[in-house]
């Protein structure tokens, strides 16, 4: 949802923005630009596209344009179609600024601004911010962004240079996120670390509704009535070479491939003596003694896990368990009390709606537990507790290893939670947590059936419409199943619970039509092979994905894929490597850009 990146130092200016950008680019491609102070003022360069076009255009007509401090921005279009017109920088009177977020009452601002003969030239809620700053602007950056912000309704990262004030850079934010750290070269912030990392480890996250005040030397930080604060300083343990392609031709292959190791620094911190232990994180046994039932909330693919966490936890302490998409959860005016864990769960920890969801709970006195990525962002630290997963930065749009290392989060949650309720043995939990720490090396052999994945993938490159069907876990892996595969290669799928399909969706299946069949659970296998049956008969080419022990005919499906012996319920971690290569190789085969998919942004921050 557009990343954002402000430079002040003693280097190259451009140089920093540019290769900020091209790290921030999974945010949004539609186009990009910076803006830099020069002797001349300041000067702007757009282009529509990605940011190797942008680089091209600097290079071309500003190689040798001397300049120290910056900002720039890659787009992902809301308001305003993708044009250049509407790519940002924007400028008005003494301000330039880029924005990530929306400004919701944007028209009722055009219109005061239109009553003093103020017209924008672009459709976007962006440039109505500049020009609402603009004309709070007297000579003081803080008391303009002050008076301004407070006319905003909406969600906004905002960094600005106001012209007479070269050197300098003011960032505020409300909702969207921002880093930002101070090295040697100068300061630099931005919406996501993985634009900071080449310079520092080190960052602290703007606190909301603070004003950021960047200079090449050093960053002060004042709340909206003046008080100087000092933020709190975070550390991340992942290098340069994470936020890099390394070798692969995807950012998702990439991250497919480094799931085992995600999974262990995920899984082995949170076992002690054989049992689950939150210790470290954190996390009193209270969260979980004191409640009756437990709501999971998330969007997508995070949404997707806590599918797979309700049944785990739910067989494990009969605690009841809901899942609810945080975009509809939202405005459903849920009933919440003390008595209920929320449980959100986000790769970016940045997701308006998941974030909203959270903030809803707490507002009717829920208690609240956050399964986040994304160390120090909006939703962990809004959370009373949060179990951070250790993926380390996922670029690839469509995410890979951050699902299962939620999923590796959710099955210590329904451990642990299970242990403080009694509800289940200790010899069993034993048996529990043994079984998911061999889950990396599972899924690290399971990263070999690419090979077998492939070909089948190549069967899939002419299809416009398929199914994936399963029951219990593999309904919920089917969910995952479908939107990998729709989201990175067009093409349109359906999750549908395998029992469910003869009540009017069959209708659909023909020989045009292939399913992929997930049958990975000893208690309902046979069930599945009679839904298999179902589709088969009506001329479906099926894929079908069974557990070790599974007695598969020949004549039931066409191509079968076997995952090496584990208790079914820890199945999905293999499955869903099975399932992100058929979406990656099938996007690859029809020559897609896999890890930018068209229309889509990795973090959502907007409603
Ligand atoms: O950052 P989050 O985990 O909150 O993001 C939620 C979804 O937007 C995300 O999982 C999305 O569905 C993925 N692109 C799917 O691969």
């Amino acid at each position: 949802m557009c990343g954002i990146i402000g430079f002040t130092g003693n280097i190259d200016a451009k140089e920093v923005l540019l290769q900020g950008l091209k790290s921030l680019e999974y945010r949004g491609y539609d186009s990009a630009g910076i803006s830099f102070f020069t002797e001349n003022g300041v000067n702007t360069i757009k282009s529509v596209g990605k940011v190797d076009g942008l680089a091209d255009k600097v290079a071309s007509v500003a190689a040798d344009v001397v300049t120290k401090c910056g900002i720039g921005h890659t787009r992902w279009a809301t308001h305003g179609g993708v044009s250049e017109v509407n790519c940002h920088p924007h400028h008005y009177g003494r301000v330039t600024l880029i924005h990530n977020g929306i400004i919701e009452n944007y028209k009722e601002l055009q219109e005061e601004l239109a009553a003093d003969g103020k017209e924008p030239v672009s459709q976007t809620d962006s440039e109505i911010a500049a020009m609402v700053i603009d004309s709070c602007y007297k000579n003081n950056p803080i008391k303009a962004i002050k008076k301004a912000v407070k006319k905003f309704t909406g969600a906004y990262a905002f960094c600005i240079m106001f012209e007479d004030h070269p050197g300098s850079i003011y960032a505020i934010r409300n909702g969207s996120p921002l880093v930002a750290t101070t090295t040697p070269s100068g300061t630099i912030i931005a919406s996501d670390m993985v634009a900071l990392i080449k310079y520092s480890k080190d960052y602290f996250v703007l606190p909301e509704h603070h004003i950021a005040h960047l200079t090449s030397k050093n960053i002060t930080i004042t709340d909206l009535d003046y008080n100087e604060i000092e933020p709190d300083m975070l550390h991340v343990n992942w290098d340069m070479a994470a936020a890099r392609k390394g070798g692969y031709d995807y950012f998702m292959l990439k991250e497919i491939h480094e799931q085992p190791e995600a999974l262990r620094n995920t899984i082995a911190p949170r076992i002690k003596d054989g049992m689950p232990d939150f210790s470290t994180d954190g996390i009193p046994d209270s969260l979980f003694s004191d409640i009756n039932r437990i709501i999971i909330t998330a969007c997508g693919t995070a949404m997707h896990a806590g599918l797979i966490g309700r049944n785990m936890i739910e067989k494990l302490t009969r605690v009841p368990v809901t899942v609810e998409i945080a975009s509809e959860f939202r405005y459903q005016d849920p009933i919440l009390d003390s008595k209920t864990l929320v449980i959100t769960i986000s790769q970016s920890g940045e997701t308006a709606d998941t974030l909203a969801a959270l903030r809803l709970a707490k507002e009717n006195g829920a208690k609240t537990l956050s399964v986040v990525n994304v160390k120090g962002s909006s939703i962990a630290r809004e959370s009373d507790y949060v179990l951070y997963t250790h993926a380390g930065p996922e670029i690839a749009v469509a995410s890979t290893k951050a699902y299962t290392v939620q999923l590796a989060a959710m099955y210590l949650i329904a451990f642990r939670f299970a242990v403080i309720r009694g509800s289940v043995s200790e010899d069993k939990i034993k048996k529990y947590v043994a079984e998911l720490e061999k889950v990396p090396s599972f899924v690290q052999k399971m990263l070999s059936c690419d090979k077998a994945i492939e070909p089948i993938s190549r069967k899939l490159l002419k299809t416009e419409s398929l199914f994936f069907i399963g029951r219990g876990l593999d309904y919920a892996l089917s969910c995952e199943g479908s939107i990998k595969l729709k989201e990175i290669s067009y093409i349109h799928s359906e999750a549908y619970a395998a029992g469910e399909l003869k009540h009017g969706t069959i209708s659909l299946i023909t020989d045009n039509v292939p399913v992929i069949a997930l049958a990975t659970q000893q208690k309902v296998f046979a069930k599945m092979i009679s839904n298999i049956r179902e589709v088969r008969s009506r001329g479906a080419m099926v894929i079908m994905i069974a557990g070790a022990d599974a007695e598969v005919d020949a004549s039931l499906c066409d191509h079968l894929i076997t995952l090496p012996p584990i208790d079914d319920a820890f199945a999905p971690f293999g499955a869903a490597i099975v399932l992100q290569y058929i979406a990656y190789y099938t996007a690859v085969g029809r020559g897609l850009n896999v890890d930018q998919p068209r229309n889509l942004a990795k973090s959502v921050t907007v409603e």
